[in-house]
């Protein structure tokens, strides 16, 4: 157990308001919430922020297209992450949008550090742009027919002035850094994969764009907008109420939450948040985020999810269909957080069936009903010792994975435990037993079973298991009177 009120800051990406969210943003967003859930239950003052991006020209034709104007779209885009997190039970603490005055403010402090500090310069940005990735990229990442592989689409040619960062300043200490830890990269491969690009050497990045109307600013220059990417990585202080002036006092509280423990992304947005986010971390002399881990991709059906496919799948489709904690428990549990993953309703649909209705609430339902059936209502919360023995060894095993950010193997562990339920029913056969203590010994260690596998699955599925969290009172198990069917 650590010490109350120590800190933990995780975060989520913020999300382009270009499109309504979906399966993917879900995932990271429900990860996220599980480990904060989890870390605040074991005493830790938590703080987990999400949010939406919503500036640049993605956004700005994305409004177009929709016939809108840019503030109503955004807002309207906005409110629908928001509306899903709530429905979701995302337990989040704040909810910070780029186009809110707070971060502007934070922006604008930010860079004029930057400059102060002697890391910004003009100079001419000649070469191509992808609106898609909102990114500078190079001849060499584009594919044969000169397209960006991940959005199918040509890039801009661009040459125009602009402010630049040098970004070149900070290889070496990076290396170092993230070699050694103090910038932790997980998973492995993750670590690997930004050693090698740091090795080919950093070029100084763009960190404004002169053709762009839509956006932050520069304060000193305000022919120019702050490249959409910089801006949204200060979200990550703005959300806690930077800049910290002393004078603000009380409203600087947040600070406390600083430097982040973990920032949550995926593997398309490794390079911004290993590479950029600590540069510009170092150069204004902030102390950097403990962990940054990025999961890895999921396919549907071994194809990408798109809009063009017709595949994109919406945490809608699946409350509708699992309800909201079948939901975070299914998506959750297939897919593995340190590689890509295929998944398909198929696949969604079995791990429904086979986990939860026929695992743990059946179980569950056997359990009650034999409990009536023996008219024992109470029992003592305390199960033999080579049952807590199994119960002690898979909650270690589910902590153990839940701290490698690897869910669906804590998942499994749990899964241990009901098949653990399942064979000691079918061995001890209480339905079958006359003795009544003997009758009474068995049911108690079976809820204790299950209600040990409801404190591990507590932050996957709130709701569930709280209904058979609450059998327990005042040390004691409660049968509940009446039959219930938890899925
Ligand atoms: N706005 C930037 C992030 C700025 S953070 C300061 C952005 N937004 S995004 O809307 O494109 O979201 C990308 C994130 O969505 C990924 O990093 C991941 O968390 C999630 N995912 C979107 N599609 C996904 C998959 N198909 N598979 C896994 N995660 C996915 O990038």
């Amino acid at each position: 157990m650590q010490e109350k009120n120590e800190n933990f800051f995780i975060t989520t990406p913020l999300y382009y308001v270009n499109d309504k969210p979906h399966l993917g943003h879900f995932y990271t967003t429900v990860l996220g919430d599980v480990l904060a859930r989890n870390k605040k239950s074991q005493g830790f003052d938590t703080f987990f922020s999400v949010g939406t991006d919503e500036h640049g020209s993605k956004i700005a034709n994305a409004a177009i297209i929709n016939k809108q104007n840019t503030q109503e779209f955004v807002d309207k885009i906005s409110q629908q992450f928001k509306d899903i997190w709530n429905k979701a039970n995302i337990n989040y603490s704040d909810f910070i949008r780029t186009t809110e005055n707070r971060h502007k403010k934070g922006v604008e402090r930010f860079l004029q550090d930057l400059k102060k500090n002697n890391y910004l310069y003009q100079g001419v940005y000649n070469g191509l742009y992808c609106e898609g990735c909102e990114s500078f990229i190079q001849k060499s990442d584009l594919n044969e027919i000169g397209f960006c592989p991940n959005h199918n689409k040509k890039p801009e040619k661009i040459k125009e002035k602009n402010w630049f960062f040098k970004l070149s300043s900070f290889e070496k200490k990076l290396i170092l850094l993230i070699k050694n830890n103090k910038l932790k990269i997980e998973p492995e491969s993750r670590k690997k994969e930004v050693l090698g690009f740091l090795k080919q050497g950093l070029k100084d990045i763009s960190i404004s764009r002169e053709s762009v109307k839509w956006g932050i600013p520069l304060p000193w220059d305000k022919s120019q907008i702050v490249y959409v990417w910089i801006e949204a990585l200060i979200n990550y202080l703005t959300v806690l109420d930077y800049p910290w002036e002393k004078s603000r006092g009380a409203s600087c509280k947040s600070q406390k939450y600083w430097p982040a423990d973990i920032h949550l992304i995926a593997k398309d947005i490794l390079k911004f948040h290993a590479i950029i986010w600590p540069a510009m971390l170092l150069a204004v002399r902030f102390d950097l985020p403990k962990k940054i881990f990025a999961h890895g991709f999921f396919t549907i059906n071994e194809q990408k999810m798109s809009k063009t496919l017709g595949n994109i799948i919406t945490p809608k489709e699946l409350f509708d269909k699992f309800g909201v904690d079948g939901a975070r428990y299914v998506v959750l549990a297939e897919i593995t957080s340190d590689k890509d993953t295929d998944i398909s309703w198929e696949k969604l649909e079995n791990r429904y069936k086979n986990d939860l209705k026929n695992n743990i609430g059946n179980s569950f339902s056997r359990i009650i009903v034999l409990a009536q059936k023996n008219k024992i209502k109470e029992f003592n919360f305390s199960a033999s010792k080579n049952i807590k023995d199994v119960i002690n060894k898979i909650t270690k095993n589910f902590n153990t994975q839940i701290n490698k950010i690897n869910i669906a193997k804590a998942i499994q562990e749990t899964q241990k435990l009901t098949n653990f339920l399942n064979s000691y029913l079918d061995k001890t056969k209480p339905w079958q037993e006359k003795n009544k203590e003997k009758n009474k010994e068995i049911l108690t260690n079976s809820f204790n079973i299950l209600f040990n596998t409801a404190k591990l699955l507590e932050a996957i599925m709130p709701e569930k298991t709280n209904i058979i969290l609450k059998i327990k009172k005042n040390n004691k198990l409660i049968a509940p009177k009446k039959n219930i069917h938890l899925f």
